[in-house]
């Protein structure tokens, strides 16, 4: 308690205290709860399409056009305010789902709308787009894990007085702002430090100048005209519009249990209507998009009837998760440690993650058949994996990924991701590239080069042979010895 009676607030900066307690527990990117889910339909849920997000993303830009031309027409009367009011929600507020998807690269198959989209709705946001990417990866490594997810958006102890201005952008706005001023000026500041790689400063410094030149020229612009109106088009509606943004993402982790390696305990389901679900494109599915964030958008209602059974049952409605939200809140401005009492998490002691697995009897053991440094392992026949499939094979003790692409070529890695060791086999194999599923980076897997971020360093690629219906690979000569990967 504080000398006023007021309980002390929790150190939520990336660099105090707790962020070094997070670290000494094993709190920061640890090892994750997830359901089991059959690896095929897994990957069927995976699958990218343009279809919906092509569709999602027309209706928006339409809905936005026609709010702003009639925000435009209303200029002079009263109108103006309802018009200017649903133009600002669905810049401010909608396009954060946009960014977030298209941020994730899972909204559109096509790569690079998900790229475009993704600048776009970050400079709505004001959100510069390189240092939000790595800001993400980290909310999704350690999520609501203090001193590490630098999103924890509702801290505790709740203090309206510091969230309820943010309905409005009027806290987090100005330092988003400030911050974009500094980097445009060449400073990096101390957080930034914290999740971004150094190497990515001169991205975030070229786009922190981007943004930084058009709001400026919108500025200039207004002045020219002496009229504020291009600013209540371009930039203001990032502060009048976010009410929408806390809306909806409230409904997310706010109340829920900090400090757990288990979204279950962290993340919040909540049914929705089809309006609401469009805004906010299917982000109401919250806790399984955390469970299996390389599942689109459009797939997570889906997603959800699979895996429903393991996870706490959803709010119904956006007025059950409030009512739930408010009293968390409340009783945790009064006491921070207090937890919603009765929250019904299936026991997970039982489940185990079932990547696709190939267990030592289903394998002949290694062919020690090459000379020199290298030998041959079996891995198994051709058929073992499906085109457009990929497994996952441990040889002594160490884990690999085999891919077959869809045109038949046969590949095989290091099956954990150089980023955060995710289990590639678990991730979305999209032609000759797979997947991380853990923060949807993604290597070209027949060189191993790492081709989206985060993933930076290349993976270990090996050679794979093809001999009378059989796959096998050359490795290091003291490996070759399949042991069951389950164990
Ligand atoms: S673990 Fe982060 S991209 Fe793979």
């Amino acid at each position: 308690m504080t000398r006023s009676g007021e309980p002390v607030g929790r150190d939520y900066s990336l660099t105090g205290e707790r962020a070094a307690l997070a670290v000494s527990l094993g709190l920061a990117d640890g090892e994750w709860y997830r359901p089991p889910i059959d690896p095929d339909r897994l990957r069927e849920l995976m699958t990218r399409r343009n279809g919906p997000a092509i569709r999602d993303t027309a209706l928006w830009i339409l809905l936005l056009a026609v709010a702003g031309a009639l925000a435009f027409v209303a200029l002079g009367s009263w109108w103006v305010i309802p018009a200017f009011a649903v133009y600002g929600a669905l810049y401010g507020g909608a396009a954060d789902p946009r960014w977030h998807e298209n941020g994730h690269g899972t909204a559109f198959k096509t790569r690079w709308p998900n790229d475009v989209v993704y600048m776009v709705a970050s400079f709505m946001l004001l959100r510069e787009p390189t240092l939000w990417r790595w800001s993400h990866v980290r909310h999704h490594s350690d999520t609501i894990i203090v001193g590490r997810d630098p999103e924890i958006s509702f801290p505790r102890p709740f203090r309206f007085g510091s969230v309820l201005p943010n309905y409005l952008n009027l806290v987090s706005g100005p330092q988003m702002l400030t911050r974009m001023v500094k980097h445009a000026a060449g400073t990096i500041d101390e957080d930034t430090r914290e999740f971004v790689p150094e190497e990515e400063f001169p991205r975030v410094i070229r786009e922190a100048r981007v943004f930084v030149l058009i709001l400026a020229a919108v500025v200039v612009w207004c002045i020219a005209i002496g009229s504020i109106v291009p600013l209540l088009f371009i930039g203001l509606p990032s502060f009048y519009g976010v009410w929408m943004v806390w809306f909806f993402a409230i409904t997310q982790h706010a109340g829920l249990n900090e400090d757990v390696l288990d979204h279950r305990f962290s993340t919040r389901t909540v049914y929705m209507n089809p309006v609401f679900r469009f805004l906010y494109l299917n982000m109401n599915y919250h806790l399984e998009h955390h469970l299996f964030p390389s599942v689109p958008y459009h797939a997570l209602p889906k997603l959800h009837e699979e895996v429903k059974q393991y996870l706490p049952p959803p709010k119904t409605s956006v007025r059950a998760a409030y009512k739930e939200i408010v009293l968390a809140l409340r009783m945790q401005r009064n006491d921070p440690d207090w937890e919603i009492p009765g929250r019904e998490v299936p026991d997970s002691a039982s489940f185990r993650l079932t990547a696709t697995t190939i267990s030592s009897s289903s394998l002949a053991m290694s062919t020690a058949v090459a000379a020199g440094l290298e030998t041959l392992t079996d891995l198994g026949p051709v058929n073992s994996v499906l085109p457009g499939q990929v497994k996952r094979i441990d040889i002594d003790g160490r884990t690999y990924a085999l891919f077959r692409t869809r045109r038949d070529i046969y590949a095989l890695s290091d099956g954990l991701c150089t980023h955060g060791r995710g289990h590639l086999a678990e991730g979305h194999l999209d032609d000759c590239e797979i997947e991380c599923p853990k923060h949807n980076g993604r290597f070209n897997v027949l060189t191993g080069a790492a081709v989206r971020r985060p993933a930076k360093v290349p993976l270990a690629t090996y050679r794979i042979e093809v001999v009378d219906g059989r796959l096998f690979v050359a490795l290091p000569a003291n490996s070759g010895s399949v042991s069951d990967a389950a164990s």
